[in-house]
């Protein structure tokens, strides 16, 4: 009998120690994002992805709306709880700098994804390129508008967080060599990820600047945003969507033609990638995990132009992809599509 206890014992040590494929030990990484929003939905289906394929445990996080105090405070109790890495996009990376120090002296590592905070303590930055991606954006906006360019207006759900401030500055450059694009919005219209704030803010835009020509989305709010305010004002063709993100409500726009041309980012990458490289800072230690990084420690996710069918040929010098090539590069590269 003791015999068969023991050997008992000894089975379940082993399959203990060999059915996870992942880390020994349990590995409690955290994962903050910036709002309610599909977009983060896809970076929490990464962030699960890669929780199950590694065997470790992955807490995900989302305020509202944009709410810096939120993401304090909640980073404030992951670091209390003892997690062992966290993963943030700050909504202000001065106002989150302090707390990322606290963090990193306890031990504990922290990354920035989606959005940076260079001058912070954070060790990598996991997340589009945010001036190229911007500039791109312009790039469209410019090619799309033509010589005749036009007014256009921006709008945004932070006027704090880098990505945005980055995607606005690449945008400016990007429509820099057509002197007839004008922006009107100077600042952008801001509406911190509220979605009905930003159908009302493009309302209003559009009844300020009646030969408005183009939009510019900055944010996955705004695209979509901006499309159902300008099919409401019955002006789809005349006032141009270009914006920021693929989720199924982009991809149905863009079917319609309501959003002309979007730049696509990797979310589920994003947070796939997040809970790898803590993970693997945890298991076997920060200077393992960076040797496998670029030497700027800058994980560049990629974008993609994608574009509806009236525009998809004006923008092949931007080498953009229909809807449907779309999808097909997403299947290629292991990302799932839901929804569209
Ligand atoms: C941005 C995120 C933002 C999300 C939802 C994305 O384009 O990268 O920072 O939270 O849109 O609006």
């Amino acid at each position: 009998m003791r015999k068969l206890k023991l050997s008992l014992i000894f089975a379940l040590c082993f399959l203990i120690l060999f059915v996870s494929a992942g880390y020994a030990e349990e590995i409690h990484v955290a994962v903050i994002g910036k709002s309610v929003h599909p977009y983060w939905a896809e970076v929490e289906l990464g962030v699960k992805k890669a929780a199950e394929d590694l065997g470790v445990k992955a807490t995900f996080f989302v305020p509202q709306k944009e709410d810096i105090q939120a993401q304090i405070s909640q980073m404030e109790s992951f670091i209390a709880m003892g997690v062992d890495g966290i993963a943030i996009a700050p909504s202000d990376p001065t106002a989150l700098a302090p707390t990322i120090a606290t963090a990193m002296s306890k031990g504990i590592p922290v990354i920035t994804l989606d959005t940076d905070a260079p001058e912070s303590e954070r060790i990598a930055y996991i997340g589009t390129d945010n001036y190229s991606a911007g500039k791109l954006a312009g790039q469209v906006m410019s090619q799309l508008l033509g010589p005749e360019g036009g007014k256009v207006a921006i709008g945004t759900g932070s006027l704090t967080a880098m990505n945005s401030l980055e995607r606005m500055r690449g945008f400016t450059d990007g429509i820099a060599d057509n002197e007839n694009i004008v922006v009107v919005t100077k600042p952008a219209l801001c509406d911190f990820e509220d979605t009905g704030r930003a159908v009302t803010l493009v309302e209003q835009a559009l009844l300020t600047y009646p030969d408005l020509k183009g939009f510019f989305g900055v944010y996955a709010i705004n695209g979509p945003a901006a499309a159902k305010a300008i099919k409401t004002a019955g002006k789809v063709g005349e006032v141009l969507v270009v914006c920021f993100d693929t989720t199924a409500e982009h991809m149905q726009l863009i079917k319609e033609g309501a959003i002309a041309a979007t730049i696509g980012q990797r979310p589920y990458m994003m947070g796939y990638k997040s809970v790898e490289l803590l993970s693997k800072m945890v298991a076997d230690g920060v200077d393992a995990a960076l040797a496998e990084l670029p030497e700027d420690r800058i994980v560049d996710t990629g974008v993609d132009v994608v574009a509806a069918d009236a525009y998809v040929e004006t923008l092949r010098v931007l080498e953009a992809d229909s809807v449907e090539e779309y999808r097909e590069k997403l299947i290629g590269l292991g990302i799932p599509v839901e929804g569209w």
